[in-house]
């Protein structure tokens, strides 16, 4: 994304908080951003966008189908002639969901510019990863992808 497309741009969200951090980020950056709260289930800005984008994963917060729906009408909306609306949500992984077990565990960790040293936990061991319940290997042409795990060691 370039600087000129930022610097007309509309930010918003639902929480005060992520739009004060992102305030204070566009000021350190000198750049010129409107600010709103509301709820991207549900919105009218009154106005019509080039571009609206939803980034950083915020669509996962939506976890009904019909809330995802309601935001996306409401984005069609806001769209100009020609418009166009961008989203980015993690590619799932079955393995790192069939991990998701709820207990934490240490799987990962990064460091991020912004947030300093990142943790990620995960739970289960994958044992085996097949293409079908007949047990034949799973490859790029498998419509299916079982996977058979046990707990990670110390669980
Ligand atoms: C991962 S953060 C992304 C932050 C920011 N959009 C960015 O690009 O850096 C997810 C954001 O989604 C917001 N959010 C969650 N549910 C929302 C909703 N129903 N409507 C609007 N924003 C929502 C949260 O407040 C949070 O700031």
């Amino acid at each position: 994304m370039t600087r000129d497309l930022y610097s007309h741009a509309r930010l918003y969200d639902l929480s005060l908080d992520t739009l004060t951090e992102a305030r204070r980020k566009a000021d350190e950056r000198g750049v010129s951003v409107e600010w709103q709260q509301g709820d991207m289930r549900d919105f009218d800005l009154d106005s019509e966008f080039n571009l609206v984008f939803i980034a950083g994963n915020a669509l996962l917060h939506l976890h009904e189908a019909d809330d995802i729906v309601q935001c996306f009408r409401a984005v069609r909306r806001h769209l100009a002639p020609g418009g166009r609306f961008a989203f980015d949500v993690f590619n799932p992984n079955v393995r790192l969901l069939a991990e998701a077990d709820g207990v934490r565990r240490p799987r990962t960790s990064f460091s991020d510019p912004g947030r300093g040293e990142v943790h990620v936990d995960a739970g289960l061991r994958l044992v085996e990863r097949l293409g079908d319940w007949d047990g034949s290997p799973f490859g790029a042409d498998s419509s299916t992808q079982l996977c058979i795990c046990e707990s990670a060691a110390g669980s």
